[in-house]
């Protein structure tokens, strides 16, 4: 059996997003996932419909998602026409910088959720 392949997908600014990025891959190690770790910087969105998950992470930037996932977010257009998204499993997660900021958080959630439900409905 093919293992299931895994993309967590992220930005950092000071290394705390990266830092979760990897832990996250480490929980995850398991002989029926291959998990890979990508910053938005260097991937090839080309490359996302080769993934059964989506993993994306961002810190909390003034209580959104940093503009270089939002960029990503963006990009993935390509692929939306001809579904190559479609019934992906989707995961998110954010690093910020007080735990007060509740209403940050939800809305960095909020954004990515919603982008993540358009591109793979
Ligand atoms: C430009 C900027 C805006 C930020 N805005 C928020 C914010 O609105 N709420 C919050 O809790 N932390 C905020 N922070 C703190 C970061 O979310 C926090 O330091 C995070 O862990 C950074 O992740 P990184 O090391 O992956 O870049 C901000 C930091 C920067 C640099």
């Amino acid at each position: 059996m093919s293992s299931r392949k895994v993309l967590i997908l992220y930005y950092s600014g000071s290394g705390n997003t990266k830092k979760i990025a990897k832990a996250i891959a480490k929980a995850m190690k398991s002989s029926a996932i291959s998990v890979t770790v990508e910053d938005t910087g260097k991937f090839d969105i080309s490359s996302l419909p080769n993934y059964d998950s989506i993993v994306l992470g961002s810190p909390t930037y003034f209580s959104n998602v940093a503009w270089q996932v939002k960029k990503v977010i963006d990009e993935s257009i390509v692929h939306y026409g001809g579904d190559k998204l479609k019934g992906k499993v989707a995961g998110i997660f954010t690093s910020a910088g007080t735990s007060r900021d509740g209403n940050g958080k939800m809305n960095t959630g909020q954004t990515y959720v919603s982008s993540l439900c358009l591109s793979i409905r």
